[in-house]
C-alpha cells in the first residue's frame, strides 16, 4: 500500500502484518459488538456547520488536559498486551507520543514495564491501574507508578469482571503464544513480526511477572483476570487510591450520570466518558451519545474526557464540540503500531492531527477552545 492516509488504511496494515489472535484481540467487542460498531457508527450522525469567507489563518489544536499542556486534546489510551501488536509496543508508541507532545497512558496489563517506559522516555506518561485483590501488589504499584514520575492516574472502573470476546477464545489468545497447531500457523504466517518479536526479551506481563505473589497462571487474560481483578472494587477503593497516589487523578468507564455524580463526589480531577471501547457491557449506548450528558451532569466539577470510536479528527473535533476536555484513541494507535511500529504511531497521530486542523477552519475557527456546540449544524444527542 502506499502512503497511508487514513486510520483505515492503517488498520489494513495491521492486519497483514500482526498475527490473527493480537489483530483480533484490539479489533473486537463483546458478545454481539453492537456497542462496538454504534461507537464508531454514531460519530456520522452528528453533522457540522460549513462556514466561508471568515479568517483561517494561525490555527492552534493546542489546548490543556488535568492541567498538562497538550498539542491536541488526544491521549493513547491504555491499551493491554500493547507489546504483542509489536516488539516493545509501548515503549515505541510512548516515545512517538512524547514527541508528538500527547499523554501516553501505559496500561497496568502491558507488556512493557512502568521501568521500561520510564527508561527511553523523558516526560511524564500516564499510567492506567487496574484494581487487584491484592491490595499489597496495588500499593507497590502506585509506589512505582510514583517512581516513574507518572503525571496522571487513570483509574479504570468498568473491567471488574472480563466482558466475552468471541475472537479470543476461538484464536486462543494468549501472551506470549502458546504453542499449538493454531498458535504456530497464525505465527508462521508473519514471519516481520516473529524476526521483530524474537529480538526483544519483553514478552509477558512486565508490571506483574516478578511483582505479583501468587500468580499461577499469567498467560491467559481471561483466567487471570477472573482470579485477579476485585468485583468487590467501591466508591471508597477510589477514595483510598486517591490518598495513596496524591496527584492528578482520572476515573475511566463511566457512562451513566448516577456515577458521574459519584466520580465527581471523590474529588477526582477527570472522568472519561467510555464503555471500554465496546468491549465489556455489549448493548450499553456509544460513548459519543452519552457523552452530553455526562458533560451537563459533572461538567462544571471536574474534566470530562471521552473515548470510544474515534477513527479520525473529526470525530475528536465533534467530542471536544460536545464538551470533552480531552479525548483518548484506542485502536487508531494500535493499528499504528501493528503496521508500522512507532513511525505508525506518529502516522495516526498525524493523520487525525491534520483532519482536525482542516475540519476546524472549514467550520470557521481557528482555536481549538473556541469549538463548541457553535460548530454543530445538527446531533440527535
Ligand atoms: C486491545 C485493547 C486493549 C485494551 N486494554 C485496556 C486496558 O488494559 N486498560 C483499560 O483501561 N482500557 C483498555 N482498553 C480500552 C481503551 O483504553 C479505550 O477505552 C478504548 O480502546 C477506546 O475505544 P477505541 O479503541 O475505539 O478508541 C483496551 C482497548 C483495546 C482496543
Amino acid at each position: 500500500m502506499s502512503k497511508p492516509l487514513t486510520i483505515a488504511d492503517l488498520k489494513t496494515m495491521a492486519r497483514r502484518r500482526v498475527p490473527k489472535m493480537f489483530f483480533d484481540y484490539a479489533d473486537s467487542g463483546a458478545w454481539t459488538e453492537g456497542t462496538y460498531r454504534a461507537n464508531e457508527d454514531d460519530f456520522s450522525k452528528i453533522k457540522l456547520r460549513q462556514r466561508v469567507l471568515v479568517d483561517m489563518t494561525n490555527r492552534s489544536l493546542a489546548t490543556t488536559m488535568v492541567g498538562q499542556d497538550v498539542s491536541m486534546p488526544v491521549a493513547l489510551a491504555p491499551t493491554g498486551l500493547t507489546g504483542m501488536q509489536h516488539a516493545d509496543g509501548e515503549m515505541l508508541a510512548a516515545k512517538a507520543a512524547e514527541e508528538f507532545g500527547v499523554p501516553f497512558t501505559l496500561s497496568t496489563m502491558s507488556i512493557c514495564s512502568i521501568e521500561d517506559v520510564k527508561s527511553v522516555t523523558s516526560k511524564p506518561f500516564w499510567f492506567q491501574l487496574y484494581v487487584m485483590k491484592d491490595r499489597g501488589f496495588i500499593e507497590r504499584l502506585i509506589g512505582r507508578a510514583k517512581a516513574a514520575g507518572c503525571g496522571a492516574l487513570v483509574v479504570t472502573a468498568d473491567l471488574q469482571i472480563l466482558g466475552q470476546r468471541h475472537k479470543d477464545l476461538r484464536n486462543g489468545l494468549s501472551a506470549p503464544p502458546k504453542w499449538t497447531l493454531n498458535s504456530a500457523f497464525q505465527l508462521a504466517t508473519k514471519p516481520f513480526w516473529c524476526l521483530d518479536m524474537l529480538q526483544t526479551k519483553r514478552r509477558g506481563f512486565g508490571n506483574i511477572v516478578g511483582h505479583a505473589s501468587n500468580v499461577s497462571d499469567l498467560s491467559s487474560l481471561s483466567a487471570w483476570t477472573a482470579e485477579q481483578f476485585d468485583p468487590r472494587l467501591s466508591w471508597d477503593d477510589i477514595r483510598w487510591i486517591k490518598d495513596l497516589w496524591g496527584g492528578k487523578l482520572i476515573i475511566k468507564g463511566i457512562l451513566d450520570e448516577e456515577d458521574a455524580r459519584a466520580a465527581a463526589d471523590t474529588g477526582a480531577d477527570a472522568l472519561i466518558v467510555s464503555n471500554h471501547g465496546g468491549r465489556q457491557l455489549d448493548g450499553a449506548p456509544s460513548s459519543i451519545s452519552m457523552l452530553p450528558k455526562m458533560v451537563d451532569a459533572v461538567g462544571d466539577r471536574m474534566e470530562v474526557h471521552f473515548d470510544g470510536g474515534i477513527r479520525s479528527g473529526q470525530d475528536v473535533l465533534k467530542a471536544v464540540a460536545l464538551g470533552a476536555k480531552g479525548t483518548y484513541i484506542g485502536r487508531p494507535f494500535l493499528y499504528g503500531l501493528g503496521a508500522m511500529g512507532k513511525p505508525g504511531v506518529t502516522t495516526a497521530l498525524e493523520i487525525i492531527s491534520k483532519e482536525m486542523d482542516i475540519t476546524m477552519a472549514l467550520c470557521g475557527k481557528r482555536d481549538i477552545k473556541d469549538c463548541g456546540t457553535n460548530i454543530i449544524a445538527s446531533s440527535p444527542f
